[in-house]
């Protein structure tokens, strides 16, 4: 058995209202597992992480160029020290970019987005970026049954699609942890040594059917925030703070910064607007890898749609964009220009436009991309060795001395 999410520290959503007898709904957010609606203002406040305010949301658009909307419409919503990380910034001190994924299964295009946005802060600010890719962790992970052999052929898989977002090959190292690690090994003891077994179960949930293997993970995921002696930016999807919360506990210990972090929302699912898309669900998600006929099949069947019952009731009460999953991704990735979505804001809720058309926009504006994608992955071939070895600062990593570290 899985380890079982604690409640309080990480499990929300579960409180009733008494005063006014209502019931909020349950929403779960841990690494391991996304359900309910989630309220992103909550979850700020239980994971004790700040808001991106107006004011940070600005300084950062102005640095960000084409990925600004991303911040502009929250996609990116919280965050720890951004704007410590930008003032030291703004001073001449340089801070390192880390991200990462677990390959358990294709890429869909819910997880392309913090790797863009860790393509940009690089372009910007001409950091190095860490790559983890956590084979360990999708292996250990015993409730999704993968074998060894599935988790490193994902790894390969997964790491073509990463590497088609076009990082800086002599700035950027892309690792696999079942091959780096033994290398980082002296440091990741001694990141290990300083987090007990009560921490760990408060902040992950650990009970005693979690593998011993899992319970020593958390040092792994860690590590890359100490390969610099200067801040880590770390882009992620909420449900990996717990780690940087952690990292923020140690850091001073180890002699290292903390971790600053930017959190973005989960896309949802084609289904609905609760939980997040999964790789093992075709139906929730478009997989990078799908073709032009499976993305206009499933966004025909499976996009849940804010649209009314009837074509009268549609005209006369126009649809509504909260739930409407195409509408979603239009807003959260796929339409970048604030104009056009104002336009399609306008048509869709007054009715004027239906629930095809929207679908019909999206499919196009999906089409699109992944056709460009598969055209820069096949490209990307050629580069997988720099990043992984044969680039500047991947053979510096293989060659540091970490027993040092
Ligand atoms: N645990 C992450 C996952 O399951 C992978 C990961 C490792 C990661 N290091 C990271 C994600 C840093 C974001 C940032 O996908």
């Amino acid at each position: 058995m899985g380890p079982q999410p604690s409640r309080g520290s990480l499990r929300t959503g579960d409180s009733t209202d008494g005063e006014i007898g209502l019931v909020e709904e349950k929403f779960v957010v841990t690494p391991w597992e996304v359900t309910g609606a989630v309220d992103y203002d909550r979850l700020i406040q239980q994971f004790g992480t700040q808001p991106i305010n107006d004011q940070l949301a600005e300084r950062l658009e102005k640095k960000l160029g084409a990925a600004a909307y991303l911040v502009r419409r929250r996609v990116f919503f919280s965050h720890r020290d951004l704007d410590l990380l930008l003032d030291e910034h703004s001073k001449g001190k340089g801070f390192f970019l880390y991200t990462g994924r677990g390959p358990s299964g294709p890429m869909h295009i819910g997880h392309i987005i913090q790797f863009y946005l860790t393509k940009y802060l690089q372009d910007t600010f001409g950091a190095t970026v860490y790559i983890q890719i956590t084979d360990d962790e999708k292996f250990l992970e015993e409730k999704r049954n993968l074998t060894y052999e599935d988790t490193q052929r994902w790894a390969e898989d997964n790491i073509l699609d990463i590497a088609a977002v076009g990082f800086d090959p002599n700035r950027t190292f892309i690792f696999q942890d079942t091959k780096f690690i033994g290398h980082a090994y002296p440091m990741v003891l001694k990141i290990a040594r300083r987090v007990n077994f009560s921490l760990a179960k408060s902040v992950f949930g650990f009970t005693g059917e979690t593998n011993i293997g899992f319970s020593f993970y958390p040092a792994i995921q860690i590590l890359p925030t100490f390969f610099e002696k200067r801040r880590c930016l770390i882009p992620s999807a909420m449900d990996q703070d717990p780690y940087w919360r952690i990292q923020r506990d140690i850091a001073k210990s180890m002699g290292y910064y903390k971790a600053a972090a930017i959190h973005s929302k989960f896309m949802p699912p084609l289904t609905g607007t609760k939980g997040k898309m999964s790789s093992s669900k075709p139906e929730t998600a478009i997989y990078l890898s799908d073709d032009d006929r499976t993305v206009r099949n499933k966004i025909n069947r499976y996009a849940f749609s804010g649209g009314q019952a009837t074509m009268e009731e549609h005209r006369k009460k126009g649809g509504e964009l909260d739930i409407d999953v195409a509408f979603q991704w239009l807003y959260m990735f796929f339409e970048p220009d604030d104009e056009k979505l104002a336009d399609i804001v306008g048509a869709y809720t007054s009715g004027y436009m239906l629930t095809g058309d929207m679908k019909a926009i999206l499919i196009q504006k999906l089409i699109a991309f992944l056709g460009e994608h598969r055209r820069l992955r096949e490209k990307a071939r050629g580069k997988v060795h720099e990043y992984e070895k044969d680039g500047t600062l991947a053979q510096d990593m293989w060659k540091r001395d970490f027993s040092k570290s």
